[in-house]
């Protein structure tokens, strides 16, 4: 389990969310998205919702965050908030706690509208890269009649 931030670390997480909320691109939707999240060598990496005139294609604040997180270097989430246009704490979608889990796992710990919760709280149960690595050979499985 990571260590949590003092409450001033989060804050400052919540306002470079709130900052980069500024410049999405939300022409469709009208609903601007922030997020933050801190890195496990310290860093901050953030991202803003960029939409598309093909509706389908949009790209979630947490993508762009994502791909901050491997364009300066990779390494792990430790630490994540996103916020509405308002500033406001909401919650990643579906798709987005997915992507969460896969780079910052169970312990990720999440600034929910519930408080701060690890990420085995916001997405229990979680698939994720160790179900491809403990799969039984499905040679074996094939052999005993079992799938
Ligand atoms: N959105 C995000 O950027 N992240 C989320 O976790 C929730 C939804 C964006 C996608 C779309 O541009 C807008 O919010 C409305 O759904």
């Amino acid at each position: 389990m990571h260590d949590t931030l003092d409450q001033q670390g989060w804050d400052e997480l919540r306002a470079a969310a709130t900052e980069v909320m500024q410049r999405a691109y939300a022409p469709y939707s009208h609903y601007k998205v922030g997020a933050a999240a801190r890195a496990d060598d310290g860093r901050v990496v953030i991202g803003c919702n960029v939409e598309n005139a093909a509706y389908g294609v949009v790209l979630c604040a947490e993508c762009g965050l994502v791909s901050h997180l491997h364009a300066t270097g990779g390494g792990r989430l430790t630490h994540f908030v996103c916020v509405n246009g308002g500033g406001e704490i909401i919650m990643p979608c579906g798709r987005c706690r997915q992507l969460l889990f896969e780079h910052g796992g169970r312990d990720l710990l999440v600034w929910t509208v519930s408080g701060v919760r690890p990420m085995s709280e916001v997405l229990p149960d979680a698939f994720g890269p160790d179900d491809l690595t403990h799969m039984a050979d499905p040679a074996d499985a094939a052999a005993e009649g079992t799938d």
